[in-house]
């Protein structure tokens, strides 16, 4: 039988005062308990997804949220009244991430910045002992990555990557199924995103919005002047801040393909062409993409392994009913997935053996950090998964801007005779910015 309801129970008239006064001394010794029990986290760019997080914790009774951060006060504004008017209180609203760090009551903080401010701000958060769920991709380039494992590690903290489809059902039941062999063994996937994506513009440097401290939302990325189109969201297509599509929405899938290939390791060979064919604006990364990834494993025939990502952020074709896809080719049948739909699974000629329709599962990947952190498990996505979902996004981008085969060094993280293209596996920071890396 389920708990009576608190409130409800009080309204009852056949309750004794006496009774109702140890009532609520037991309730509210339990709501002291629980208090001291629950989460503080300080949400970290509550912008587009940092809002769609916000959301979720504030109607989580396991959760305090103690600070939002933003360095654009209009967002930052807005935060703090979103969890003061579902929480009844107002958190502490800051520009500058030092200042949640700073607070030793902080238990965890979610991270959802634009990418180059992703590794920084966890190495940072790692570092004063706070446990991180970080954005998708976890990291702007490859060098940024190992040194966000390096930081969970050091410090044994909880670091869970926004890549929310390791938490859902429907995924997870897929992967169960390759795993388990139901379509043989697999050699070879393909990842598509399909994502439909809007022309930016051509914008000439302007004065930053008057609410936006700019300086603070460049952080340790190179200080370029502002410009109109970076401007919401917009950032995901430059350089210095994003990792364009394929490491914005391709990401999940790419994701996927590793998880269902079973990959624990980086590809050695990476195979790319693509480049700006549809969108005439100033767009840095390719509208259109073709990326090969190569795994040889031992050399022998049956262990070698590969995947295809494609990607047409203008193409109204969403590729077997999904927008954004994966397809695991297996020795016995293959399995299509749409890791915001579901899935299908056919056998030998074709034939529709199994399917399951699912989403994305937000609120199940929170919980899943918050056992993680009581439990000191790993989480669904830690942060070495993230690793390497991210790096083939890099690792693709790299391939695809040189337009040649690149090889990787998956042990040393490194890519090999090609001085061109080596130091793209790092970046160039803001000269004594405060938030690079060490070791960057
Ligand atoms: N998991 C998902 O399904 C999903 C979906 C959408 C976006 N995302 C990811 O979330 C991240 C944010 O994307 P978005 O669309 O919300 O972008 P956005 O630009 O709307 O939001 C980013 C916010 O971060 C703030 N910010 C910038 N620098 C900061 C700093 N130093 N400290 C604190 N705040 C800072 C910005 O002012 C902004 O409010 C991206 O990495 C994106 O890939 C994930």
């Amino acid at each position: 039988m389920p708990d009576p309801n608190r409130r409800d129970f009080l309204k009852d008239t056949t309750l004794g005062l006496a009774g109702a006064a140890a009532l609520s001394a037991t309730a509210t010794t339990a709501r002291a308990a629980a208090a001291s029990d629950r989460m503080v986290v300080g949400v970290i760019g509550p912008g587009g997804m940092g809002t769609a997080h916000l959301k979720q914790l504030v109607a989580n009774p396991d959760v305090q949220v103690a600070y939002v951060c933003d360095p654009d006060a209009e967002r930052l504004d807005k935060a703090a009244k979103l969890v003061e008017s579902a929480a009844g209180t107002m958190p502490k609203a800051v520009k500058d991430l030092r200042h949640v760090l700073d607070d030793k009551s902080v238990d965890a903080v979610f991270v959802a910045t634009p990418d180059h401010w992703h590794a920084p701000a966890t190495i940072l958060a790692c570092d004063a002992g706070k446990h991180v769920y970080v954005e998708k991709p976890c990291s702007h380039n490859i060098r940024e990555g190992r040194l966000m494992v390096e930081a969970a590690r050091r410090n044994n903290r909880v670091v869970q990557v926004g890549t929310q489809s390791r938490s859902s059902e429907h995924v997870v039941r897929a992967m169960q199924l390759l795993r388990d062999g139901a379509i043989g063994d697999i050699l070879a996937a393909k990842v598509w995103n399909s994502q439909r994506r809007r022309n930016i513009g051509h914008a000439a440097p302007s004065d930053p919005p008057a609410t936006l401290d700019y300086d603070l939302w460049t952080g340790p990325a190179p200080m370029r002047p502002y410009q109109t189109n970076l401007l919401p969201g917009i950032w995901r297509w430059w350089f210095d801040f994003g990792c364009g599509d394929m490491g914005n929405d391709g990401v999940h899938n790419i994701d996927i393909a590793g998880w269902g290939l079973g990959l624990d390791t980086h590809p050695s060979s990476i195979a790319a062409l693509g480049g700006k064919y549809f969108f005439d604006d100033d767009q840095q990364f390719p509208d259109t993409q073709y990326v090969v990834f190569e795994y040889p494993g031992n050399g022998q025939v049956g262990h070698k392994k590969q995947f295809v990502f494609e990607q047409r952020t203008w193409s109204p074709y969403t590729q077997e009913g999904y927008e954004n896809g994966n397809a695991f080719y297996g020795t016995k049948g293959v399995l299509i997935l749409g890791h915001t739909v579901g899935w299908k699974l056919f056998g030998e000629r074709d034939k529709l053996v199994d399917s399951m329709t699912g989403k994305p599962d937000l609120p199940a990947h929170h919980q899943n950090f918050f056992d993680c952190i009581r439990s000191g498990a790993r989480p669904a996505a830690d942060v070495e998964v993230g690793h390497r979902a991210a790096a083939l996004c890099h690792l693709g981008n790299i391939a695809t801007r040189l337009g040649r085969v690149i090889h990787f060094d998956p042990v040393k993280e490194q890519i090999v005779d090609d001085p061109q293209a080596a130091p793209l596996a790092g970046r160039t920071y803001r000269d004594g910015h405060w938030a690079v890396p060490k070791g960057a």
